[in-house]
């Protein structure tokens, strides 16, 4: 296949402002991932090109990028996915509502600012048992989806809510005050509402659903902040 790849480029030392770079691409295979494409590029074309990614294996969730327009993990995506027949366009730029440091590396730091506001930590200041801290396989279940994720940031940066004003705290950091709110054994769950239910929490969710169609761990997000809305009195 031949694949007309643009990427959205910016290097703040020497460019104005952003522009598009395009990379003509030959040979290129269906089941070849977009991370691959981008790695051809700075491997063989342009070793400027400033990305991140780490596993490789949609694990780490390092690589998130605007790929033709939505939110996705260059290492998941593959080309036939985004192309059909035998030539085509792709277009990959940074997500949005962070500062962009680099090409398609954003400051990622305003993000972890708001994961760290909700205490994503196990809290339990009781005296320890003699033994573990029980849960039935019920009380388990409870938060089994808020644990699959990765911190890839494709909800938060996929979410209007949170492009109109960075400082929404964003569903990537509900889902981790999620993920210790209705667990059995943290006792902090109270304190936790209490930072979703300021003024720049939980209500600045409008329901769009974004970030839910985002999620690469496919975990329903709204409908998990829908029940930490409920938990809010
Ligand atoms: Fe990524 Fe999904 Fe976690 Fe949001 S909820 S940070 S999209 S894994
Ligand atoms: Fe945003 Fe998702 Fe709510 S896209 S408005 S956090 S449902
Ligand atoms: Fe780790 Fe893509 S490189 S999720």
């Amino acid at each position: 296949m031949d694949i007309n790849l643009r990427i959205r480029r910016f290097n703040p030392e020497v460019d104005q402002k952003p522009y598009w770079a395009e990379y003509d691409l030959k040979e290129v295979q269906p089941v070849d991932r977009v991370l691959d494409l981008l790695e051809y590029v700075k491997g063989y074309l342009d070793g400027t090109l400033g990305l991140r990614r780490s596993c490789g294996h949609g694990i780490c969730g390092s690589d998130t990028m605007r790929i033709n327009g939505r939110n996705l993990l260059a290492c998941k995506v593959l080309v036939k996915d985004l192309v059909r027949g035998d030539r085509g366009t792709i277009q990959v730029e940074p997500i949005l509502g962070l500062p962009v440091i680099k090409d398609l590396i954003v400051d990622m730091e305003p993000f972890f600012e708001h994961y760290r506001a909700v205490m994503p930590y196990f809290i339990n200041d009781e005296p320890a048992p003699e033994r573990e801290r029980l849960q039935s396989p019920a009380q388990r279940a409870r938060f089994d989806e808020s644990t699959k994720c990765i911190l890839c940031a494709a909800c938060t940066t996929s979410c209007p809510s949170f492009w109109a004003n960075g400082t929404y705290i964003g569903p990537a950091a509900i889902i981790q005050a999620h993920r210790f709110i209705f667990d059995s054994r943290d006792t902090a769950g109270d304190r936790r509402l209490a930072i979703l239910a300021s003024e720049q929490g939980i209500w600045r969710c409008r329901t769009i659903f974004n970030c839910t169609l985002a999620c690469p761990r496919e975990i329903p997000v709204t409908q998990l902040i829908a029940e930490v809305k409920k938990e809010i009195k």
